[in-house]
């Protein structure tokens, strides 16, 4: 049966934002409860400058407390060298870069150019293939900027292929502020595939304005099969103001089952799991799936 591949934003994105700091045990159990749902990959830490983003701060005691799930990836976002070192003292199992199709967004958040983030990339990469770990590369801002408004599907097919041809194993592409719409989508996912096989390319789509599942059934359709989510929808951009979590995991998993396509996930646990971390975070629970559902 055809499948998808799931990577799980939440105790990364989904909780990078959160203003009160969230204890390590809770991220630690977060991490654990995700993969005894079925996730085979989840995005678990954040090795960035703690005056930048406090909130994760604790990425190397996440990473050496968690208990490991055979089969499982446990990766890490670094932005540069420092970072890649931490993650690989902590056991990261891949980590990723990240970068942005628009100037002003990557200057925000990273504090450089778009092309002086590649040359930051370059050693990194190196050292990272060098301990045998994938690397992913992130993409911002792919289908709307909260600076510069639109932005082209070639600025986000030169940035994409620059990443590929460093080395990047897997490039995911991240509607950041969840502006866009499905037709910008496959246009966009169109310019890209031109530099990037279809088979190495993520959506990481931001639910903002309640688009990220129309989005994402219209990349399905182009044959995209990796799928970027946050349990209950958690999250938010620290340097993307207004925007929210990523869409929900709950939701797209119930999505594609109900396309037929296989996911390896107990929907059933990751209802528990949102319903879970929303209590614990004093949210509402941002899943409609995660509301809705009962078992049968
Ligand atoms: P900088 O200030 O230009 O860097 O920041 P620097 O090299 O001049 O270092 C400044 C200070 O940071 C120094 O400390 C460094 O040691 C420290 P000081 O001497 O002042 O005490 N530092 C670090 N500390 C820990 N780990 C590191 C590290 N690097 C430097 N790796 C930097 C450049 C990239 C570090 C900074 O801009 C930063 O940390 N930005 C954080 C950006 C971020 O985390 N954004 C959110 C994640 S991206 C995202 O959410 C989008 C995504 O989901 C896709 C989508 O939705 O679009 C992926
Ligand atoms: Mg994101």
């Amino acid at each position: 049966m055809d499948s998808v591949r799931l990577v799980e934003m939440g105790p990364r994105d989904g909780l990078q934002n959160e203003p009160v700091q969230v204890p390590t045990h809770i991220k630690i159990e977060l991490v654990e409860r995700l993969a005894d749902c079925g996730l085979t990959h989840i995005e678990a830490a954040s090795f960035v400058s703690p005056k930048w983003v406090p909130q994760m701060a604790d990425g190397s005691e996440v990473l050496t407390a968690i208990r490991r799930r055979q089969g499982v990836i446990y990766s890490a976002l670094t932005p540069n060298v420092k970072g890649l070192e931490a993650a690989l003292a902590a056991g990261a199992d891949e980590v990723a870069v990240f970068t942005a199709a628009s100037e002003s967004f990557c200057r925000k958040n990273i504090n450089c150019s778009v092309a002086q983030s590649l040359e930051r990339f370059t050693p990194v990469l190196q050292l990272a293939h060098e301990h045998g770990l994938r690397v992913r590369g992130y993409v911002s801002t792919v289908l709307g900027c909260p600076y510069e408004g639109d932005i082209t599907p070639a600025a986000v097919a030169r940035v994409a292929g620059a990443l590929y041809r460093l080395g990047c194993d897997e490039i995911s592409l991240g509607d950041t502020i969840g502006t866009g719409t499905p037709k910008k989508a496959i246009a966009m996912l169109s310019a890209v595939r031109q530099e990037v096989p279809l088979a190495r390319l993520a959506a990481h789509f931001h639910d903002t304005y309640g688009q990220a599942l129309a989005n994402l059934y219209a990349v399905l359709e182009q044959g995209l099969r990796i799928i970027d989510s946050s349990v209950a929808g958690l999250g938010g951009c620290p340097y993307a103001k207004g925007a929210t979590g990523n869409v929900a995991s709950e939701d797209v998993v119930y999505l594609l089952h109900g396309l037929g396509l296989e996911t390896g996930v107990n929907l059933d646990r990751l209802v528990h799991t949102g319903r879970w971390i929303s209590r614990r975070l004093g949210r509402v629970n941002g899943a409609k799936t995660g509301l809705a559902w009962h078992p049968n």
